[in-house]
C-alpha cells in the first residue's frame, strides 16, 4: 500500500482508449470545439500514450513512416501516428484542415512560414523550435500554419497527430504542399 502523500504512478494509456476518449470528445462539442477539445484531451494523456508497433510500415523517402490508427465514422477527425528516423523532414506544406500534433518520444523540430510573393519557392521562414515529449502544438487550415517537420538529433522520435477530416483512403489528403516542384517531388 503506498503511504497516504505519496502519488502513484499514473496507468498508461493505450491507443484504442485514446480513440475512445476522442470520439467522445467531439460527439459532445460543436465542430467548431474539435480542435480545443482535442487539445485539451491530449494535454491530459500524451505522455502516457503508448504507441503501437508499425515497424511493417514502410519508411518513404523523406526519413518518416506514418500510418492511419483511426477514422471517426463521420469524418471528424483522423489518428495517425508518425516515426521519424534521424533526418527525416517533410515537404514544406499547410494543412487542409484543424491538426494537434504530439511529441511521444525523442525531438521533433518544426519550423513555420509565411507566404511571400518574392520568394522563389513563394514562402519565407519565420522561425523554428525542437521540442521533445509531452509538446503539443495546433495547427489551423490553410494558408494558416505553414510549416515542416524534421528530426533534427541522432536518435528516432515518434508523434501523435490527429486531422479533422477524414483520412482513411488517402492520408496526404490533409496536405496543402508549398516550395518549389523540386522539393515536393518527394512528398510523402
Ligand atoms: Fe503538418
Amino acid at each position: 500500500m503506498p503511504k497516504e502523500g505519496i502519488p502513484t504512478q499514473q496507468k498508461s494509456v493505450d491507443i484504442a482508449s485514446l480513440i475512445q476518449e476522442a470520439c467522445t470528445a467531439v460527439a459532445c462539442s460543436s465542430p467548431e470545439c474539435h480542435k480545443d477539445e482535442i487539445e485539451h484531451l491530449m494535454q491530459h494523456v500524451l505522455e502516457r500514450v503508448e504507441l503501437e508497433d508499425f515497424a511493417d510500415t514502410p519508411v518513404n523517402n523523406r526519413g518518416y513512416r506514418r500510418k492511419v490508427l483511426y477514422a471517426h465514422p463521420s469524418g471528424f477527425f483522423s489518428v495517425l501516428q508518425l516515426e521519424w528516423q534521424p533526418g527525416a523532414e517533410t515537404p514544406v506544406h499547410g494543412h487542409n484542415a484543424w491538426g494537434c500534433v504530439g511529441v511521444i518520444s525523442g525531438e521533433i523540430g518544426c519550423e513555420t512560414f509565411k507566404r511571400c510573393d518574392v520568394s522563389e519557392d513563394g514562402v519565407a521562414s519565420t522561425g523554428a523550435i525542437q521540442a521533445g515529449r509531452g509538446a503539443i502544438a495546433t495547427v489551423n487550415p490553410d494558408p494558416e500554419g505553414i510549416h515542416r517537420l524534421f528530426n533534427p538529433t541522432d536518435r528516432v522520435a515518434t508523434t501523435l497527430h490527429i486531422y479533422g477530416m477524414d483520412l482513411s483512403d488517402k492520408p496526404c489528403a490533409i496536405n496543402v504542399p508549398y516550395g518549389t516542384p523540386a522539393h515536393q517531388s518527394a512528398a510523402s
